[in-house]
């Protein structure tokens, strides 16, 4: 697919073909093309948790849902054949920035503009939703209630230090809700692009 094609036809995903698993060769690419994230300092603080085994499915799906979900949400999202769990690690961040080339030896966090390492981890997110779409599957991103993320940790023996920034669902795609929020549309381009100064 052309990668104009791939930015415009882009949309997530709710719905699989549960009978339609990813092929190995196509998880480990979505995975590789991840690792091509850029990352500050090129620290690369990411990790990813690949579950395609029905039972670690389903433990994901026990661990991290439990508030109110919309209407046949889960129902349908859990028909994903494999979910990718991006994780990001602020200590990586920490150290990488307190090496001689960037000096912030006291590893103070008020030095951090904004977490860089979430960021990253979810540039890296982005990069396996476009090659879903590319290889011609469909995925979703979706969050883990804070409440949640304990349970999740303990569910998949997940490190402290870690933190999951959010979950890629991915398959093939079946029949699907539109989405209400789709509804607002996109916002036109001279309200969010500001030339020259933002104000006047
Ligand atoms: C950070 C982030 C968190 C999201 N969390 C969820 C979620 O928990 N559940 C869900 O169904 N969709 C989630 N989405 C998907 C958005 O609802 C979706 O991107 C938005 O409605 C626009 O639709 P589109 O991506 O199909 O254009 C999330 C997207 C992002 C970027």
């Amino acid at each position: 697919m052309e990668f104009d094609e791939v930015v415009r036809r882009r949309r997530m995903v709710r719905s699989y073909d549960p009978d339609r698993p990813v092929p190995p060769e196509i998880r480990d690419k979505l995975i590789r093309h991840a690792l091509r994230a850029p990352s500050a300092g090129f620290s690369q603080g990411w990790g990813f948790l690949v579950l395609e085994q029905p039972e670690d499915r389903a433990r994901y799906w026990a661990s991290t849902v439990g508030g109110e979900e919309p209407d046949g949400w889960l129902a349908r999202l859990s028909t994903a054949p494999l979910i990718i769990v991006a994780l990001s690690n602020k200590s990586v961040y920490l150290d990488r920035y307190a090496q001689p080339d960037k000096g912030w030896t006291d590893r103070d966090e008020a030095h951090w503009p904004v977490p860089y390492w979430d960021i990253d981890t979810g540039f890296a997110a982005l990069l396996v939703h476009l090659t879903a779409v590319d290889l011609g599957l469909g995925s979703c991103f979706i969050g883990l209630p804070v409440e949640k993320i304990e349970d999740f940790r303990a569910a998949f023996g997940v490190p402290a230090e870690f933190t999951p920034i959010g979950a890629l669902t991915v398959g093939y795609g079946a029949p699907d809700k539109r989405s209400p929020s789709l509804r607002r549309g996109h916002r036109p381009m001279d309200e969010v692009v500001h030339h020259g100064r933002w104000t006047d």
